[in-house]
């Protein structure tokens, strides 16, 4: 199948040794890519939300350990990693929940330890590798999940899971976007995801970018639009899926579970395998970030709440693996994912 025509948007740039990141803060009215020369930049950059998405994030963290290799001289890998250790540590830390930038790290940091003399080629190459797979794996899931969608359907999706969350295409919205291009999917719905509004601001804006009609809903709609038989499906992605199939994603998408559920609406779940952590057992042992309640103060810089009012901010809840019905990564899909099956597809799989 030919995707390319809804495939344009590359948030993430490595060339003349510094990386380039779409700055996702000031979609969509500006489209400017912000350089990174150190990997203490890109620690910042993850941090402060100028990539995210958890591919992009892991994405970004490998060019920044290679980026953490400036200024080291070393023999072998080994000893470059042990000079560079404090940056990967800062690297390691930036975001909490999305383990694909501790897997990103951890496959840098296997790398480093048995490279000879051509470290800093190998690092090089293995960053390359992991953005080249994470778009190839996109593009597999996205005809994978949008298989399992009947002609005709409409979807709401949440949170931005697209080309700005990954190398490219996206992971639920690379659903989308096959589901359109297969002809399967007649209606796009996209949650505006308060607080930060990935939805209103990326979202929408990256699929119109590539030619896809999709109406925004403020997210308590989604209830609603489910009740009313609009949407068939809700799909959307994830930022670290448990042994049990137990999956965090974007605050809010466990109450869209829920109406799915309640309405006999369908969740699709997708996600590359290297967001599956088969090293924690379920949802509740998952550190869920929590960023500054001043995000829910105010909105474009305007105060809209009043004075001496202070506010939770959780940004991601857990979607117990049996609220899923599907679950699509590149190794395949699983049905109603639970431990066993989890198990048979991907092994027991350890972190430490
Ligand atoms: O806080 P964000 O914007 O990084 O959160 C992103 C999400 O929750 C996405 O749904 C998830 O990372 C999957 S992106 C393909």
């Amino acid at each position: 199948m030919d995707f390319d025509r809804y495939d344009h948007i590359r948030p993430i740039r490595w060339h003349d040794g510094m990386l380039s990141l779409l700055d996702q803060r000031k979609l969509p009215f500006t489209v400017q890519y912000l350089d990174c020369r150190s990997s203490h930049e890109v620690s910042q950059a993850i941090r402060d939300l100028v990539v995210r998405g958890a591919p992009a994030i892991g994405i970004a963290a490998a060019f920044g350990v290679v980026l953490a290799a400036d200024g080291v001289d070393a023999a072998t890998g080994a000893a470059a990693m042990q000079a560079m250790e404090p940056r990967i540590v800062e690297l390691n830390a930036a975001r909490p929940t999305a383990v694909n930038l501790m897997w990103a790290i951890a496959r840098m940091r296997g790398v480093l330890a048995t490279a000879g003399a051509n470290w800093r080629y190998a690092i090089e190459s293995e960053a390359t590798a992991i953005e080249r797979e994470d778009l190839a794996a996109n593009r597999h899931m996205g005809e994978l999940g949008a298989n399992l969608i009947s002609p005709g359907s409409g979807v709401l999706t949440h949170c931005n899971t697209g080309s700005l969350a990954t190398a490219g295409f996206g992971t639920a919205l690379g659903v989308i976007r096959a589901g359109v291009a297969m002809d399967r999917i007649q209606r796009v719905y996209a949650g505006e995801t308060r607080p930060w509004l990935q939805g209103a601001r990326l979202t929408v804006w990256e699929l119109r970018e590539d030619g896809i009609p999709a109406t925004l809903i403020a997210d308590a709609a989604g209830a609603h639009l489910m009740k009313t038989g609009v949407v068939q499906w809700l799909i959307v992605g994830a930022d670290r899926i448990c042994a049990n199939g137990d999956t965090a994603n974007k605050i809010g998408t466990y109450a869209h579970a829920i109406s799915a559920r309640h309405h006999g609406v369908k969740v699709m779940v997708v996600a590359p395998a290297s967001t599956v952590d088969m090293a924690t057992a379920r949802g509740e042992d998952i550190h869920i970030e929590e960023r500054d309640g001043a995000e829910l103060l105010s909105m474009s810089g305007v105060r809209t709440v009043a004075d001496g009012v202070s506010a939770f901010n959780p940004v991601f809840d857990v979607t117990p693996a049996g609220l899923i019905d599907a679950l699509v990564t590149e190794r395949g899909v699983i049905e109603h994912p639970d431990g066993e099956k989890m198990a048979a597809m991907f092994g027991p799989v350890s972190r430490a």
